[in-house]
């Protein structure tokens, strides 16, 4: 941290960086400030008028929303007309299937422009929208569906099975709807609803329903170091600090075409590829396809992508692969950012040389539901921080006892809770874990961090167990549940090892059943196994059998010792420890 060089970031679009009244006023959330654009004029709101219906209404209804390109090669655009007329059908099949206020209904689609409408349509009738990754399996989505009482799922025939098979599991679920793009003939029951024909049948006009800013709007679980993910709860209000942050952090203007390349599984899907974005009236490609750099590559210069919004495992990929940017025309670009783990400088560098541009890091977290920490177009950005909090959200580094501390100290990473309006309203179910998350007035992120004198945050790392493996969180806790469910197995312990594209691989020591094989062929199946069950991005990359896990007295497993063991480091005091 001590010699960094600072690359000077191309000026904003928006000369000036406005302080945290001005940009709130900008987006009339402050009652007194003047016209109420953005919400209903007895002060209720509704994401879903606030991101298509009031652009519909106005002179953005031909403007084109959301411009898609599938995994076969279909391109498809909707207007903001065109989104408000499907979410406003999927709204009354909603109310039709007699969904109300406050139920929850999940979404597990891939990448398809239905995700979107159901998403938008779920909020736009005053239900909590669900989303989940394509790629999680039976366990991964029990966890979800019945934690949250899931009364409805959308998905389609290809990913039915998964939730034929957890059903009898799942008393709270009424229905299925069952999208039929690309899939082949539709399961048949009771349960089951054609998305195609109620859609078909469905009025094209519905009244968003009134929400006050603290209604849910949409929930996502997950990980900690303990237990199952846990259901991180959102408002309606959130739209406001997700539309501050895309224009002041991602610099959105109206004639950008932008790409944010996280899927809607996760928060950043979620709060950049709908919210933010649309919350601007702004044009938002979605790209359903397997990640390779032609295809990207390719994304970009045919949609002459403005603004892209990225992660840094995607970028390492990029920086070795034997395609570079110079073989494409990439010219149109002009802002790009980053999220979900740490930026390396020598991406940062790759950036400037490939396109001529910086990657901008960002900080955040599903429980904040908007960007916190950021390097803003325009700021002085020192490679390898995260930059500063975005305007109007007061970021320190704290000790145990909720005190500030000095410049180029390490401490806990904090954020005065009520500086971020799109702060998680609750957990699901779990009112204990989310005071937990509280030390006076401050928010703990669970990240270490340091402030430098600049005021410039750095990362340092986590301070429990929580995995970060490409960008996405994942639990020790789900991984060692699965691995158990394995017969051979009698007990896991799973740690995040560092990685050099990765940042870290998911590690798994494991004890087997006496008289078990330890080979490499018991090893693949293992892994398969977790992969079947939990999700395909959650498996153990590496596993090691061991005789016996690291416990403390009270049989907790030390994931601290077997960490520091892969490391070669000290393993630190034991006293804790069962005889080891
Ligand atoms: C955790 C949150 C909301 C963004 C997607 C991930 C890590 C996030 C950075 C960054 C270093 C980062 C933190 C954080 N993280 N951004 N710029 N530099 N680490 O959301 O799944 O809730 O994970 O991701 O550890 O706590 P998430």
């Amino acid at each position: 941290m001590a010699d960094v060089k600072i690359i000077q970031s191309k000026p904003r679009k928006t000369p000036n960086l406005p302080n945290y009244q001005q940009a709130y006023q900008e987006f009339s959330w402050d009652k007194a400030a003047g016209e109420l654009v953005d919400f209903f004029p007895d002060g209720t709101l509704n994401i879903a008028y606030n991101c298509i219906d009031r652009h519909a209404e106005g002179d953005k209804k031909d403007k084109k929303a959301l411009i898609y390109n599938g995994d076969d090669g279909t391109k498809e655009d909707y207007t903001f007309a065109d989104m408000k007329k499907l979410t406003s059908q999927f709204a009354n099949v909603l109310t039709g299937q007699d969904v109300k206020k406050g139920d929850r209904v999940f979404i597990f689609l891939p990448s398809i422009p239905e995700r979107y409408v159901a998403f938008l349509g779920i909020l736009k009738m005053g239900g909590i929208a669900g989303t989940m990754f394509a790629a999680f399996q039976e366990m991964a989505l029990l966890d979800r569906l019945q934690d949250s009482q899931a009364s409805v799922i959308i998905t389609n025939a290809d990913l039915y099975p998964r939730i034929e098979n957890i059903k009898k599991d799942l008393p709270k679920l009424q229905k299925v709807i069952l999208v039929e793009r690309g899939s082949a003939e539709l399961p048949a029951g009771e349960h089951i609803v054609s998305y195609d024909k109620e859609m078909a049948n469905a009025s094209a006009e519905f009244e968003p329903a009134k929400m006050s800013k603290d209604d849910y709007s949409y929930m996502l679980y997950t990980s900690g170091t303990t237990g199952k993910p846990k259901g991180v709860v959102h408002g309606h209000l959130d739209v406001l600090q997700a539309m501050v942050s895309t224009k002041y952090s991602l610099d959105i203007q109206d004639d950008d075409i932008y790409w944010c390349t996280a899927d809607l599984g996760w928060v950043t899907g979620v709060v950049y590829g709908v919210l933010g974005i649309w919350g601007l009236g702004g044009t938002s490609v979605i790209f359903d396809g397997r990640f390779s750099p032609e295809a990207w590559y390719k994304v970009l210069q045919d949609y002459k992508v403005t603004v892209w919004y990225s992660a840094p495992t995607a970028i390492r990929m990029l920086m070795g692969a034997p395609t570079q940017p110079k073989d494409f025309d990439l010219s149109s670009l002009r802002h790009l950012a980053s999220v979900g783990e740490p930026l390396n400088p020598e991406a940062i560098w790759w950036g400037m040389d490939a396109f001529g541009l910086p990657f901008h890091d960002t900080w955040w977290q599903t429980e904040l539901g908007a960007i916190s920490i950021t390097n803003y177009p325009g700021i002085e950005i020192k490679p390898g921080s995260m930059g500063k909090p975005l305007p109007g959200v007061y970021a320190a580094v704290i000790d145990d006892g909720g005190r500030e501390l000095p410049a180029g100290e390490e401490g806990d990473l904090a954020l005065k809770a009520s500086t971020v309006s799109s702060l998680m309203k609750t957990i699901w179910n779990n009112q204990e874990k989310f005071d937990s998350y509280f030390r006076g007035e401050w928010y703990i992120s669970g990240d270490r961090g340091i402030k430098d004198k600049d005021g410039y945050f750095w990362f340092v790392g986590r301070s429990d167990d929580v995995i970060n493996t490409a960008g996405e969180r994942v639990g020790p806790f789900e991984v060692e549940s699965a691995l158990v469910t394995y017969p051979d197995v009698i007990e896991a312990g799973v740690i995040g090892k560092p990685d050099e594209i990765r940042g870290q691989i998911i590690k798994a020591f494991v004890v087997t059943q006496p008289g078990v094989k330890q080979t490499e062929e018991l090893k693949t199946k293992i892994q398969a196994h977790v992969k079947k069950h939990l999700a395909g991005h959650a498996y153990p990359r590496e596993i090691e059998f061991i005789d016996k896990l690291p416990k403390t007295r009270s049989g907790k497993i030390m994931r601290r010792i077997l960490k520091s063991k892969e490391l070669g480091q000290d393993i630190g005091d034991t006293s804790t420890l069962e005889d080891y």
